[in-house]
């Protein structure tokens, strides 16, 4: 999926920046290793490591990962590095360490399907130091549930901002609420080429999040609404659920 998606991501996400602001909180907050899910391209792992935390970023994607790897080099260059990339898929890495925060950021849990997220939440559960949190952030599934598809065609968007260069875009989707499922288009008018990109989220309420959470050995510990840290309803604009150890 992230071919072509690589190359547009931070331009595409460049107002979305609450997450940042809470996730370094809690970064710093947290005294043990830190650990994003998904980090693509280091979004979130840039700032927390220059908040001097050690933060280790996971993806499976090598183009995401080439584009993360690139910021890290740049941002880092001749400076003290607390951010460590590993390219390989969550659901099959093994290592000895344990994190006391790992992020499952910006709408990662929703890549996974009703086959893997399960999974994804051992990988977490068994990743996780003992009295450590578990943080996902995913769209409030109220608002994708309320994605009517119209004639299945793209909507302009604000153009993207690249350095000063504006670059035209267009957005869509495409909804099969039977299967909880949305394909997100995207097309980007970029100098003489346009290009086209999507992905295909599964979202879940909350209560379909809980009854995972047993087998993985997690519970809830709370759930906000916003970046904010307000209390999570049907009306939030997010739904960000941190999770404890049920055996810690
Ligand atoms: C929606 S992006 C979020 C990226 C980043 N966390 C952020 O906040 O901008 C989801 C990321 O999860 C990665 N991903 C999906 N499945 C994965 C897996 N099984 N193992 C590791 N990374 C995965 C994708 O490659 C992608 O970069």
């Amino acid at each position: 999926m992230y071919k072509i998606a690589a190359k547009y991501y931070d331009l595409i996400h460049q107002a979305h920046t609450g997450d940042i602001d809470l996730f370094c909180q809690l970064a710093q907050a947290t005294d043990g290793a830190i650990l994003d899910i998904g980090c693509g391209s280091g979004r979130l792992v840039i700032p927390i490591a220059e908040a001097g935390k050690a933060v280790t970023g996971i993806d499976n994607s090598a183009d995401m990962f080439a584009v993360a790897q690139k910021r890290i080099a740049e941002e880092f260059e001749g400076k003290a590095k607390t951010a460590e990339l590993i390219e390989q898929d969550i659901l099959t890495w093994e290592t000895d360490q344990r994190f006391e925060l790992i992020l499952i950021g910006m709408n990662t849990l929703m890549e996974f399907d009703n086959q893997t997220v399960l999974g994804l939440l051992k990988a977490a559960a068994h990743l996780l130091a003992p009295n450590g949190k578990i943080i996902i952030d995913v769209i409030q599934p109220f608002i994708m549930a309320s994605l009517e598809n119209e004639d299945g065609g793209f909507a302009e968007d604000e153009a993207l901002d690249d350095g000063g260069r504006k670059l035209p875009m267009w957005s869509g989707w495409s909804a099969d609420h039977e299967k909880q499922q949305v394909q997100i288009k995207w097309r980007i008018q970029d100098g003489g080429k346009k290009v086209e990109f999507s992905n295909l989220f599964h979202y879940r309420y909350l209560d379909q999040i809980m009854d995972y959470l047993p087998a993985a050995d997690l519970q809830i510990d709370t759930v906000w609404g916003n970046y904010q840290q307000e209390a999570y309803d049907e009306e939030s604009e997010r739904m960000i659920v941190s999770l404890t150890s049920r055996s810690a």
